[in-house]
């Protein structure tokens, strides 16, 4: 009994990894950016040297993680991984990066958090491969280079205007992660539904994809939780049926927008009259963070156009007063 318990858990863990594609041709959507890497990876390995270091960004949940992990996969190489914010001394980064090997993939992800004193060290490592520290104790300290293997950074970032042009230059290849068209997202919904052995109809997996935002990352989340209902309220099938209950049930609107978006919109039109207002006040007014407005809402509502960006601030547009049905004043 125990054993076969055991034995479901770990089929559960081994289909949540598999949900993230591990080739290039598995990867679905960001043509663009794939075609080039197929290129220059096929040419560092002609080469026998190492790729170039890259910096991908773009908003959250579009896959940035998943092509570091691809890239590394791709080059036969071994995959070492980092974040920003967990990087706090100078010491944290020269441990990171004496443990590499030659050929390795470094992927740094929040790479713009780095302390910009502690980012200098990667200068010298990107250009040369080479660490220079300083040892020993105030008065009989002293300079030394150690020589690196040659390795790949891969550095992943929400921000990529937050990084300073000096580690910027120092990349290679930058490339920028855009939102997926509804086909592509289709083609990921339908994917996540063989992984996950749980059928969904064509009718609606094209309703799941118009409704997650361009972005895999809520494609697959609002997969699961609609497979819940589908397997307590229905047959296990997603059909329309359950998904516009489920959906319903999780406050997603039809163009996927939920209560946050609702309320970030709302806030502007009835408490700032339509803007233009600043990030902090609209922030404040809904209860949430600049950063997360910043990172996560804004840029889907930009692209849309339900939003602008202006000089004095942030202002809806006549698009969407007509959206949410309001009069403009
Ligand atoms: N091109 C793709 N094809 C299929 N699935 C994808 C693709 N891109 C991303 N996904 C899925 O979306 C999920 C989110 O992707 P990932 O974690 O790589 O995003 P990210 O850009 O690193 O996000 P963050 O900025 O929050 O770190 C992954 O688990 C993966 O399953
Ligand atoms: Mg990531």
């Amino acid at each position: 009994m125990e054993e076969r318990i055991v034995t479901n858990i770990e089929l559960d863990e081994d289909k949540e990894k598999s949900i993230r594609p591990t080739s290039l041709d598995d990867y679905i959507g960001q043509k663009e950016i794939k075609e080039n890497l197929r290129i220059f990876i096929k040419s560092s390995i002609m080469r026998s040297e190492s790729l170039d270091h890259i910096l991908l960004y773009g908003p959250p949940g579009l896959g940035k993680t998943t092509l570091a992990y691809i890239i590394a996969n791709e080059l036969g190489s071994n995959i070492k991984t980092a974040s920003g914010p967990s990087i706090e001394k100078a010491g944290d980064l020269a441990a990171i990066l004496s443990t590499l090997e030659e050929g390795d993939v470094l992927f740094i992800d929040e790479i713009h958090r780095i302390p910009r004193y502690i980012e200098e060290i990667l200068y010298p490592a990107m250009e040369d491969y080479s660490l220079d520290i300083i040892v020993g104790s105030e008065g009989s300290s002293r300079n030394i280079k150690i020589n690196l293997p040659h390795f790949t950074l891969v550095g992943a970032t929400t921000r990529a205007g937050d990084l300073s042009s000096p580690l910027r230059d120092r990349f290679g290849i930058i490339s920028k992660l855009n939102y997926y068209t509804e086909e592509e997202l289709y083609k990921i919904v339908k994917r996540t539904s063989r992984v996950l052995n749980t059928p969904i109809t064509d009718d609606a997996a094209r309703e799941l994809a118009r409704r997650s935002r361009g972005t895999p990352r809520i494609a697959n989340r609002l997969f699961k939780r609609i497979r819940d209902f589908a397997l307590v309220e229905g047959d296990g099938i997603i059909d329309e049926n359950i998904l516009t209950l489920a959906l319903g049930k999780l406050k997603v609107d039809k163009l996927g927008l939920d209560e946050t978006d609702y309320n970030l919109l709302l806030a502007i039109i009835e408490k700032f009259n339509g803007g233009p207002v600043g990030l902090e006040a609209i922030a404040s007014s809904i209860g949430e963070e600049a950063s997360t407005i910043e990172d996560v809402y804004e840029p889907y509502l930009l692209q849309q156009g339900y939003l602008k960006r202006t000089a004095r601030g942030r202002i809806v547009t006549d698009q969407t007063y007509e959206y949410l049905g309001i009069d403009k004043k």
